[in-house]
């Protein structure tokens, strides 16, 4: 069996910046509430005429571009997304046909914010098992196309913007040692979209009732997160035979700063500054925000030959997983 690796990161961030101070003049709200309940100042949103597959292409391309690889050598792109342009076709044809990468395999997966997670295992098993030599895994989320700009309760948690990374059996990077993957469907009312489905297709009807927009529970949603993300870390390092001291950085879903604290309390071997934070600046980017924290964490240069990262995310479904990466120079074995 081979060992994938993640040889290579790359982002887009819409350059729209919406600032608390923006939110005050739309609803009932205030940056002081925004950012003791939830670590969010500001975050991103795209115009009007860019789409989920214009940002998951950007960054797919930074990601190839970053490390000279030429794009007819990827075989496969599997991108996550809640947001995709169309129901069909999936945004990775979309993204494919921006990249002009002809022939290579394309789908879609949903799993919401645990999405990166979910599409790196299928990458993962893909180059493990020698069937594709090159994954391009890409998340890509315009939540601003399904928030409700009058809902104080949603509108302040959500941002656009896209990951990718390239998954491969060859080339130093972040080796993918474990995953872990869960679900629970008995939660789905609690995060979804009522409308645009085969259940409530789109009507006068559903648009007047405003199902077209995302829903949460967000109290119950946050205990679920805090439990699963922990659980499914924990899971993931019993798996590898990885003692949580031996951990450098975690980097968990974006969801709420008092979501990723809690998690941070529960692993006590590691310093509070070892788990990556980008939420202050991009809030909730779904399934796009464990890839946006990890090129930003990569790109500084801090993660050493040998040491282990831990991914850990949750979201609607509900859903949750985790992986362990560490960091590999040199050959793979
Ligand atoms: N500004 C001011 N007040 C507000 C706002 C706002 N933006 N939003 C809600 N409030 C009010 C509420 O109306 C309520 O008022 P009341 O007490 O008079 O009724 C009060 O603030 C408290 O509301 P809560 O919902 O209890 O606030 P809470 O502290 O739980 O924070 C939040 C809400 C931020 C949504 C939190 O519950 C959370 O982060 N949940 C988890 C979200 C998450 O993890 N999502 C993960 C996956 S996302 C995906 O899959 C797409």
């Amino acid at each position: 069996m081979k060992k994938s690796r993640i040889i290579a990161t790359g982002v887009y961030l819409p350059e729209k910046v919406l600032t608390n101070a923006d939110l005050e003049k739309m609803v009932d709200t205030s940056d002081e509430w925004i950012v003791s309940r939830t670590g969010m100042k500001e975050r991103r949103i795209a115009r009007d005429d860019e789409y989920t597959s214009d940002m998951g292409a950007i960054a797919a391309e930074r990601c190839l571009e970053s490390i000279d690889m030429p794009k007819d050598k990827v075989d496969c792109i599997i991108t996550a997304t809640l947001t995709p342009d169309y129901t069909f076709p999936s945004t990775a044809c979309l993204i494919q046909n921006k990249l002009k990468v002809k022939g290579a395999a394309c789908f879609d997966i949903q799993a919401a914010c645990t999405g990166f997670i979910y599409a790196l295992s299928i990458a993962k098993a893909y180059v493990d098992s020698g069937t594709y030599k090159n994954v391009l895994v890409v998340t890509s989320e315009k939540l601003s196309s399904i928030v409700d700009y009058t809902d104080r309760s949603t509108c302040v948690l959500f941002g656009d913007g896209a990951s990718a990374v390239l998954v491969s059996a060859e080339g130093d990077g972040l080796e993918v040692t474990s995953i872990c993957l869960g679900a629970d469907g008995e939660q789905a009312d609690l995060l979804y979209m009522p409308g645009g489905g085969c259940r409530n297709p789109a009507s006068h009807e559903t648009v007047e009732g405003g199902l077209h927009f995302l829903k949460m529970s967000g109290n119950e949603v946050f205990k679920h997160a805090v439990r699963r993300m922990e659980s499914a870390a924990k899971e993931c390092l019993e798996i590898a035979k990885i003692n949580e001291k031996d951990v450098s950085w975690i980097v968990p879903h974006q969801a709420n700063v008092r979501i990723i604290d809690a998690i941070a309390k529960r692993f006590e071997h590691l310093p509070a500054d070892r788990i990556y934070k980008t939420v202050h600046k991009y809030g909730n980017t779904s399934c796009s925000s464990v890839g946006l924290a990890l090129d930003e964490l990569m790109k500084e240069g801090n993660v050493s030959n040998n040491e282990h990262l831990l991914l850990t995310a949750f979201g609607s479904g509900f859903t949750w997983g985790a992986s362990i990466l560490t960091y590999k120079k040199g050959n793979v074995s």
